[in-house]
């Protein structure tokens, strides 16, 4: 049987459900040889570690506890005289987690699984990837930061795997490596990557209020607490710059054009969400509605995209033909239209659910199977 050392970090609404997925796919990771060891799990404050890194592991019993624990609201430090494991707070956690790395790292390739929405990651996660562990990421910001931290992590590429960051489960990742490694020169890829943002715009195009959307998308739990968090489209910027760089671009967040679907006056730190929500939203009905309307008497609608071609690497609002796969978006799907030399008339499309816990962390646990390869 191989064993695949694991470390979580981030123990969220994505994290839970991976080791819910984790302790429900015994049986049929046994069928393929292999055993999801999981060494330890931390979250912002605490880590919950075996005792022996080499040998032992969390029992499933306790990951469920795990994930019951954190469910509730709960400190990982309560599960310390729950089933054999050590905790460790605040500093010690950093310490200890890299420690775990230099040990495993070197002799069996321990992976590190990030599922924290942190930019603090990525320093823990530059050195453990000298001491040759591997790097499976949901969290899209140690991507996203700098040109010098994205370099270090993927320099070892093979040890890397991060479909989830772009698209939850959908092979996006995946399908533009083997495009791209097959020297097939992509020239233009476009998309609506935000679950949110697609159904606003949809939803818009349907004649309803740009202001009525958002509140209506709010109640149903489709946005953010604030949904100044989507429509700042800062989530979307790092999904489309993840893609740029894949492709080779050598580019920051900071050079980006991001559009935001607010004005600065409107922002969190100016206006409280709930006067956003009341005064706030209902002023920007009407320029989104004339922009409709326009798109509509182009024989287009709007899609809140995410654009990279030769000279762009654009998010915000954009024309996109009706009758395309884009166009006829409906809901909270994500869409992605790759354009190839292979591609080139007809895009491969990417269609799908782009967003919640099952699918994402779906996609992490199919990356962490993936690396197999790499471990004895
Ligand atoms: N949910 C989705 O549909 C989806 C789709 C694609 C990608 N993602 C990405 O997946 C990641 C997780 O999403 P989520 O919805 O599970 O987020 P979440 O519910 O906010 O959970 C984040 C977790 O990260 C922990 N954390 C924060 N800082 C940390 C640090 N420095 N070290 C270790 N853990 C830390 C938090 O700890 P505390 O519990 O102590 O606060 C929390 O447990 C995010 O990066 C998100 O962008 C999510």
């Amino acid at each position: 049987m191989k064993k695949i050392p694991l470390l979580l970090m981030g123990c969220g609404g994505v994290g839970r459900q991976l080791l819910q997925h984790i302790v429900s796919c015994r049986s049929l990771h046994a069928k393929l040889g292999v055993r999801l060891r999981v060494v330890g799990v931390c979250d912002s404050k605490s880590l919950v570690v075996a005792p022996d890194v080499f040998t032992a592991e969390l029992e499933d019993s306790l990951l469920l506890e795990v994930c019951k624990a954190k469910s509730s609201g709960a400190s990982l430090d309560t599960l310390r005289n729950f089933g054999v494991c050590e905790t460790f707070s605040s500093t010690d956690v950093i310490r200890k987690v890299t420690d775990i790395g230099g040990l495993l790292g070197r002799s069996t390739g321990l992976a590190f699984v990030d599922c924290s929405a942190s930019s603090e990651t990525v320093g823990v996660l530059s050195r453990v990837v000298d001491f040759g562990c591997c790097v499976v990421l949901a969290n899209k910001k140690p991507l996203t930061s700098s040109m010098e931290d994205y370099d270090k992590l993927v320099a070892q590429h093979r040890r890397l795997r991060h479909e989830s960051t772009v698209g939850a489960g959908l092979p996006v990742i995946a399908s533009l490596n083997r495009i791209i490694s097959s020297g097939d020169p992509v020239y233009r890829v476009i998309g609506s990557l935000s679950g949110t943002l697609g159904y606003v715009m949809t939803e818009v195009e349907d004649g309803k209020l740009f202001s009525q959307v958002v509140n209506a998308a709010k109640s149903l739990g489709y946005t953010e607490p604030d949904p100044r968090d989507d429509l700042g489209g800062m989530d979307v910027a790092r999904k489309a710059l993840i893609l740029a760089r894949l492709l080779g671009r050598r580019l920051n967040l900071e050079s980006m054009k991001i559009e935001s679907l607010y004005p600065a006056h409107m922002g969190p730190d100016v206006m409280p969400l709930d006067e956003f929500l009341k005064n706030g939203l209902p002023l920007l009905d009407k320029g989104i509605q004339e922009r409709t309307e326009k798109a509509s008497s182009n024989g287009n609608v709007l899609r809140y995209v995410c654009l990279i071609d030769d000279s762009r690497c654009e998010v915000g609002i954009q024309e996109v033909p009706k009758n395309s796969a884009l166009g006829r978006l409906r809901g909270s799907d994500n869409v992605l239209e790759i354009y190839s030399r292979c591609y080139k008339e007809q895009p491969l499309v990417i269609q799908g659910a782009g967003a919640g816990n099952d699918t994402t962390a779906a996609g992490v646990l199919a990356d962490i199977l993936d690396i197999q390869d790499l471990f004895p």
